[in-house]
């Protein structure tokens, strides 16, 4: 497995990370929690080494389930612990952004208790709040740093302007944004500020929430909560259009690399921005059974045009994920 280090002073991490949103429950219709445990603590066998959460997934289930994997399974040497923060919810599971110094605070305090450490490796701010001047963000993830809280700071879902503000008062080890096959808005400006930065990227979304898994159909039930019954992308006529781009890439993968859609879609990010941490989120082990198939060959420019034009053929009416995004506190 590919390394990285994160901060540039010897936090590394394989270039595979485990998503654990869900694994929280919220929003993917429920957890199983021994399944969950189970997948992270298989992790570091299969030579991966991040394991991305945050207190919202699952209002500190995904937290907790990940710190007592992690504890029980006795993997804490062995993993990079990344999380989160700056949404607040209140007992109806409404989410609003809230990136206040005292809201930093008292999560990481949070965050630490549930992940059952004295540091986090990596804490991350969710979301920019347009209510608090990102001054104060940055300054109270600065201070966590300086109290020896944290190891690094990212940010999430930033623009190249918010993370210049950001910057100026606290460096930014890790941006985390959406990028997959499918969703690949960030090439035109978070990507090219990263390259510009020398910033690593957490690439989320890596699947695109299961549709490039291989295993999506028109068929499948969502249960519950489950955003996948929301998600633009997987209503009709899109989702027909989504589906048969994923058969040719599939088809592609087979016939030139002996791989399938799954593999070609992780290899893709990884070979897009050789800084990139790919996001794979799953609930199961056999969910990442397939990560060594990523490993040992690589996607050249060509061969990775030849996957975009197979992409623009099928998907004529795409659509990215701002549906994802949480409202501001004084738009409820
Ligand atoms: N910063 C942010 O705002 C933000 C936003 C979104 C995500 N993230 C992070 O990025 C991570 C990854 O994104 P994501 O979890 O949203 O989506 P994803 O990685 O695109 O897709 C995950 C889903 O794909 C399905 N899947 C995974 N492996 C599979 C396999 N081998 N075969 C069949 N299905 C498979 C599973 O769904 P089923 O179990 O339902 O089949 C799984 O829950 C998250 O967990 C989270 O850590 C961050």
């Amino acid at each position: 497995m590919e390394s990285i280090d994160l901060s540039g002073n010897g936090l590394n991490s394989s270039r595979i990370g485990l998503g654990t949103w869900a694994i929280g429950g919220w929003m993917w219709g429920g957890t199983d929690e021994s399944e969950s445990r189970r997948a992270i603590q298989s992790a570091p066998d299969r030579g991966i080494t991040l394991i991305d959460t945050a207190p919202v997934y699952g209002f500190g289930r995904s937290e907790d389930i990940v710190g007592r994997a992690v504890a029980e399974g006795g993997i804490q040497d062995q993993v990079v612990l990344a999380t989160k923060c700056a949404l607040e919810w209140d007992d109806q599971g409404n989410v609003r952004r809230n990136a206040s110094a005292q809201r930093i605070r008292q999560e990481a305090d949070d965050s630490l208790r549930r992940l059952q450490t004295d540091v986090l490796d990596l804490l991350q701010v969710h979301w920019p709040d347009p209510n608090v001047d990102v001054r104060e963000t940055a300054e109270a993830m600065a201070e966590l740093k300086q109290a020896g809280k944290i190891r690094a700071v990212g940010v999430s879902n930033f623009t190249p302007v918010q993370m210049d503000q950001f910057k100026s008062i606290v460096n930014i080890d890790v941006a985390q944004n959406p990028y997959n096959l499918f969703e690949r808005e960030i090439e035109s400006d978070v990507l090219r500020w990263a390259e510009q930065n020398n910033t690593r990227l957490l690439a989320y979304g890596a699947l695109c929430r299961g549709m490039l898994s291989g295993r999506m159909s028109v068929d499948r039930a969502f249960e519950g909560d489950d955003l996948r019954k929301t998600d633009p992308k997987f209503a009709q006529p899109r989702f027909e259009q989504y589906l048969s781009a994923v058969s040719e890439l599939d088809k592609f993968a087979r016939e030139h690399y002996g791989k399938t859609v799954l593999e070609l879609a992780i290899r893709w990010i990884l070979d897009v921005y050789p800084q990139s941490v790919a996001l794979w989120g799953a609930r199961r082990p056999d969910q990442i059974d397939a990560v060594a198939g990523v490993n040992g060959w690589a996607l050249d420019s060509d061969a990775r045009q030849a996957v975009i034009n197979i992409i623009d053929r099928h998907v004529t009416d795409p659509v990215g994920p701002e549906f994802m995004a949480p409202p501001a506190r004084d738009s409820a």
